[in-house]
């Protein structure tokens, strides 16, 4: 009998991991310009385009969601849809500018499926999860964020481990070798399928409250190390 070949000889073996996508020397632009024509996962087949992370270099404060939606995957940038326009107006009334803000995703492609005419959100898996980490990674690495922000379930998880329960420990500090400062909260397209307008305005204050929370701990710690340099 002739030797079986190895289904794992190089030409074969299927990239399972964004990781030997990044370039040498890695800046925000040439990370941005690799991550277009990643193939470490299934989910580029479906998608529209990669929708990379969106920001100033470095930015002090980075908010990170779950994947692209619909409008994100047409359009190319992160959080345009209706979550986006919900978390823009909660920015600003926590008192933050977007604009100083960056903002991804775990995973970089809009994960669907088909219903009717409409391309229904689908939860990523745990693998896509995994093959995409290597891009937010070295976002983190580049951006050096004082503040990361957890937007809903998936981001946590992806960030502070599996066993994270939003419900429980949202809004709460939660010691990371991430960043100084990182905290989750709901994902503000949770607010937009809250079963009522009292639920939804009181879900909204409190995902509020929870930016206000990391931007006010962000400023003390400026003029904390201040005072010491002073
Ligand atoms: N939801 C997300 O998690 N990210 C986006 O970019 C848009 C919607
Ligand atoms: Fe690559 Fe992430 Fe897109 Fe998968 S979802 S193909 S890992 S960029």
């Amino acid at each position: 009998m002739p030797p079986r070949r190895s289904t794992r000889s190089t030409a074969t073996r299927r990239v399972t991991s964004a990781a030997e996508s990044i370039p040498p020397r890695p800046t925000l632009r040439t990370v941005r310009d690799a991550a277009l024509s990643c193939r470490a996962c299934d989910l580029w087949k479906r998608a529209t385009q990669t929708v990379f992370g969106e920001g100033k270099r470095h930015a002090r404060l980075m908010l990170v969601g779950e994947q692209p939606g619909d409008q994100e995957d047409r359009i190319g940038r992160p959080f345009v849809g209706p979550a986006g326009q919900l978390l823009d107006r909660a920015l600003e009334a926590a008192g933050i500018d977007r604009a100083r803000v960056y903002v991804t995703n775990v995973v970089k492609h809009f994960s669907w499926e088909p219903r009717g005419k409409w391309r229904i959100h689908k939860k990523p898996r745990a693998r896509e999860i995994a093959a995409c980490r290597p891009w937010l990674d070295v976002e983190i690495q580049l951006v050096k964020p004082i503040g990361i922000v957890c937007l809903g379930a998936t981001a946590a998880q992806a960030l502070l481990g599996s066993d994270f329960k939003v419900t429980r420990q949202r809004g709460t500090f939660i010691a990371s070798s991430l960043a100084p400062l990182v905290l989750a909260t709901v994902h503000p397209s949770s607010l937009l399928r809250a079963p009522d307008p009292e639920t939804r305005r009181r879900e909204t204050d409190r995902f509020i409250a929870d930016l206000r929370r990391v931007a006010r701990a962000m400023s003390k710690r400026a003029s904390d190390h201040q005072e010491k340099d002073a």
